[in-house]
């Protein structure tokens, strides 16, 4: 990647790390003055961690400087973001996690989504005219997967990590027992989303003051309850969680509330290490989610399309760059739409979707002149090649350690429902099954019977958390998320570091745009020049830059950390005001 170390940059790093601005072994002994960006990462020297709230960074921060690695570092923040971003930071809900060992040049794929109950059916969602009724399939205890997020944290904690669960745990655990201060972003969250928070009463204890008004900025937010849950996963591990009081409080919800979670249910909850996705793009190698998440097979499908042309001669966010994203993006979705479910269930084509000979097919029905028609575009009929509110952050240590999650309750807040008792919410994430053929879910995907409702199942994802490496080193940790449009930002982000040797937070800061092959438009962020749009609009594009009339969407928390000239970058999404990167 581009070298800019420069006076700046030492500056900014002796902020960040007093101690060591000394010590560097490389890069700055000789400082090179290239001020050739406009937005710079966070930088230091021996670890950094960047995820969607500043207060969550730090404590992996803190985990790295007491010699935690970036696994441990990792499973701290997932906990801490349990406390203080409880839109989608969660015990409840579960995700996905990529971690790359610098010593063993392994990188592993975990899964920790949800898993339906064993009593969930095909049609559970279905009314009596057949219709999918949405209150059911995402705001009721109905709505909610057996949770993953425990399981995948302290797997990874004991195959990978070196610390004790009081260690990484402990400050998730003082965070909520003694409280935090309430950011703006989250004050105005609770109380954009107050309607639907305030059906539960438990939900109305735990995250409104006493007299249901909502926490102003700077007010301290106790967690009295959830600090005794972590205490007993502290105490019990697995036990603290998936067996004993937190099951029992688990499932007393669920049997008042008509949700099918049961004690068997937890206790056959297990996470699973998967085969990574692999691709490579213009000599990094590029590894990212595997099913049930659709993200690594689309993110390395679309890499392999756009990999046959001269991106960066067209320029970064051009409209012959943009048309040929769009392209892409729509047959890769259209794909999705047939061939993605969970692979325990339901045969993927990976190794067909992500085919070079496949890619150059595709490529060759793209038009550079005009946008094709969803309507034309179809999930491949045969794949001649094969013998089938959510948060994102991202970890390295010194010893080049890379780790990437993104993990989820679905919604912001999941289903809106707490567990009485436990402390925290329940999620939504049974919406992301195809609860009825061709019915789009609330991202506006549809499906088949690759990802329908069945017991024990996983529903489809579109979480893409993600690793380059380059000559077999992570350069970048990366993903983001947004829903439909998780693949389509981290494909962007890969793109713009790589491709157009952008610093990682200029790639994590840049204008995005997504296409997801139904409905046929290009939804855009603002930052693309109305000419641009014009000459998209006159190939025949769809352009959408509202999101039901509110204007200036924007999509995407890419919080990203990336290793270039020796030292650590950092990129918290500046698309959250709360978000932060924190190295030392
Ligand atoms: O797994 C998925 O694809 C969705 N449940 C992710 C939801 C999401 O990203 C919502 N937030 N922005």
């Amino acid at each position: 990647m581009k070298s800019f170390l420069s006076l700046g940059c030492a500056l900014a790093l002796m902020a960040a790390a007093p101690s060591h601005a000394k010590d560097l072994g490389s890069g700055l002994d000789e400082p090179v003055l290239t001020y050739d960006a406009r937005l710079f990462p966070v930088m230091a020297e021996n670890g950094m961690v960047s995820s969607q709230d500043r207060i969550a960074s730090e404590v992996g921060r803190d985990i790295l400087a007491r010699g935690g690695n970036a696994v441990d570092a990792a499973v701290a923040v997932g906990f801490a973001l349990a406390v203080t971003h409880p839109q989608a930071g969660n015990i409840g809900g579960g995700g996905f996690m990529m971690v790359s060992l610098a010593e063993t040049q392994e990188v592993i794929a975990i899964d920790f989504r949800e898993m339906a109950p064993a009593a969930a059916t095909t049609n559970m969602y279905l009314d009596e005219n057949g219709d999918v009724d949405f209150k059911k399939s995402q705001f009721s205890h109905l709505s909610s997967g057996v949770p993953g997020t425990v399981m995948g944290l302290l797997d990874a904690l004991d195959a990978y990590g070196t610390m004790t669960r009081r260690q990484v745990i402990g400050p998730a655990k003082k965070l909520a027992e003694r409280g935090f201060p309430v950011s703006y972003s989250l004050s105005t969250s609770l109380e954009e989303y107050r309607e639907d928070l305030t059906a539960d009463p438990s939900t109305v204890d735990y995250w409104f003051k006493s007299d249901g008004s909502t926490y102003e900025a700077g007010e301290i937010l106790k967690q009295r309850d959830l600090a005794r849950t972590l205490d007993r996963i502290i105490r019990k591990g697995r036990d603290g969680f998936y067996a004993g009081k937190t099951a029992e409080l688990i499932v007393a919800e669920m049997e008042a509330g008509g949700g099918l979670i049961t004690y068997e249910d937890l206790q056959n909850y297990h996470s699973v290490i998967r085969e990574p996705i692999k691709g490579s793009y213009k000599g990094y190698e590029v590894y990212s989610m595997p099913p049930p998440s659709s993200g690594g097979v689309h993110v390395v499908q679309m890499l392999n399309i756009l990999g046959g042309y001269d991106l960066s001669a067209d320029g970064h966010n051009s409209a012959a760059y943009i048309h040929k994203l769009a392209e892409t993006m729509r047959r890769a979705y259209a794909d999705r739409s047939k061939f993605l479910g969970d692979p325990d269930f339901f045969e993927v084509p990976v190794s067909a979707l992500t085919d070079q000979t496949y890619a150059d097919h595709l490529r060759s029905t793209i038009d550079l002149g005009a946008a094709s028609l969803s309507s034309a575009v179809h999930p491949a009929q045969s794949l001649p090649f094969e013998s089938p509110q959510t948060t994102h952050y991202a970890t390295m240590d010194k010893d080049g350690n890379a780790v990437a999650v993104t993990y989820t309750l679905n919604f912001s807040y999941g289903s809106g429902f707490s567990v009485d008792g436990a402390g925290f919410m329940l999620n939504n994430e049974m919406d992301d099954f195809s609860s009825k053929p061709g019915v789009p879910n609330a991202y506006g995907l549809i499906g088949g019977e690759a990802n329908q409702i069945e017991p024990g199942k996983r529903p489809l994802s579109s979480m893409t958390p993600s690793l380059v490496l380059k000559d077999g080193k992570a350069v970048l940790a990366t993903g983001s998320i947004g829903g439909s449009r998780i693949i389509t930002q981290t494909l962007q982000v890969i793109l713009n570091f790589i491709e157009f040797d952008m610093n990682v937070m200029e790639a994590v800061s840049a204008p995005r745009i997504h296409h997801q092959w139904l409905p046929d438009e290009i939804v855009i962020e603002p930052g693309i020049s109305p000419d641009t749009i014009k000459i998209l609009q006159s190939m025949g594009h769809k352009i959408r830059q509202d999101d039901d009339g509110v204007k200036f969407i924007v999509f995407g928390r890419a919080n990203s950390v990336a290793f270039d000239d020796g030292l650590f970058h950092g990129a918290a999404d500046p698309r959250d005001p709360k978000s932060g990167a924190a190295g030392y």
